[in-house]
């Protein structure tokens, strides 16, 4: 059991975190181990994990021949601990806080950062409030944040009012902010694109990222830059952006007063990393741009059905948006193609349960009934 290698003990009335990494309970490193050398770590953070990082970068089998591209890779983001991309940053932030002597950690969210939140608090002891928009939380994320025993405010408003309010909260009182306006977020979830440049050995020529506060895009533009200010790589990608179309404000140059899209991760007026997003935009060469609803459920169909990646429909505005670029004609030959998969289909029942079934059915528990189902008798 992993907690088995943890041991928590005080020095200096700090409360400390450590992993014995080295024990053969403890198979995996984290991002904090792996990436010690590239984080804001000092002797005395705490270094812990609970198996954030390391995510497939997975090869298309279907959908790379309809963009005519040298290849497409899936990061599978969905594959850390909570499902989502946020475990990357949301560790660093905690081990940090922690170092501070921080008890308590509060953030705002649209479901994935107070999952996050919710389970590193739970690990570290600290205790964790969430402050989330009414009626704009997928289900599973909701059910998990319950699960990890967070304190949970639902507020009658926007995401972009709920981090208002955290913001607040925690000048306010002593409680550290997680989300992605922490620095040590991005520090976190720059490591993903070390991860690609890794697996790539070099950064792909083009990187599609769905964009929702905008902190992501911003963090994997600075993992490149550091990749290639190391020469790990060669060339930097071109950053591709996409917001859903009722909650564009990049792409609209004004904030959304009542963001609306399919996929809630992302429905966000008011992103608090707006001009970094669009510096890195800008330094890359690349767009910010909007898909639609159905252009996202198209994409979050086709993932699932064609290639085994069930992701969620905010993860999915990547994928929407090189689909849209390759049917607007560009020329993607010879180009090597990554789209971010920020978070796992699991997390919203809901949009899956309106996925029409290829064959469901109710039968007698007989071997023939089966057979009869299947046409095969
Ligand atoms: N994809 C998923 C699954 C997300 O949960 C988010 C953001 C994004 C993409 C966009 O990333 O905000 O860095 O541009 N979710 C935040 C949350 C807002 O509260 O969980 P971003």
């Amino acid at each position: 059991m992993l907690v088995a290698c943890a041991e928590k003990f005080t020095i200096n009335g700090a409360f400390r975190l450590e992993n014995h990494n080295n024990s053969p309970n403890c198979m995996i490193n984290g991002i904090l181990k792996r990436y010690k050398e590239y984080l804001p770590i000092t002797g005395d953070t705490p270094i812990f994990t609970i198996g954030e990082g390391d995510t497939p970068l997975v090869e298309s089998a279907n959908i790379s021949d309809s963009i005519g591209c040298a290849s497409l890779h899936f990061k599978l983001e969905g594959c850390n601990p909570t499902g989502s991309f946020k475990d990357r940053g949301m560790v660093v932030a905690v081990a940090k806080a922690l170092e501070r002597g921080v008890k308590s950690i509060a953030c705002a969210s649209t479901g994935n950062t107070s999952a996050s939140a919710a389970a590193y608090g739970a690990y570290c002891g600290l205790k964790t409030t969430l402050i989330v928009p009414k009626g704009n939380v997928a289900r599973g994320k909701l059910a998990q944040a319950v699960a990890y025993g967070a304190h949970i405010a639902i507020v009658d408003g926007s995401f972009d009012k709920a981090l208002e309010i955290a913001r607040e909260l925690c000048l306010k009182h002593p409680i550290e902010l997680v989300n992605s306006v922490n620095p040590n977020r991005i520090e976190g979830q720059k490591t993903a694109a070390f991860e690609i440049v890794e697996d790539l050995g070099d950064a792909p020529d083009h990187l599609f990222i769905p964009v929702g506060n905008a902190g992501n895009i911003v963090a994997y533009w600075k993992g490149f830059v550091e990749s290639r200010r190391r020469e790990d790589c060669n060339k930097l990608p071109i950053l591709n952006g996409y917001q859903a179309e009722g909650a564009a404000p990049i792409v609209i140059g004004k904030p959304v007063d009542f963001p609306e899209t399919v996929a809630s991760a992302i429905r966000i007026g008011n992103p608090a990393s707006w001009a970094k997003a669009v510096s890195a935009r800008d330094e890359s060469g690349g767009i910010i741009d909007s898909v639609t609803d159905d252009e996202i459920l198209a994409a979050y169909r086709l993932l699932a059905s064609k290639e085994g990646v069930f992701c969620e429909p905010a993860s999915a505005a990547s994928v929407a948006g090189l689909l849209k670029q390759a049917k607007s004609g560009i020329d993607f030959s010879g180009k090597k193609i990554v789209c971010v998969l920020t978070g796992n289909g699991l997390k919203d029942p809901d949009i899956a349960n309106e996925i029409e079934p290829t064959s469901i059915g109710e039968y007698a528990a007989e071997l023939e009934s089966v057979e009869e189902a299947l046409s095969l008798a």
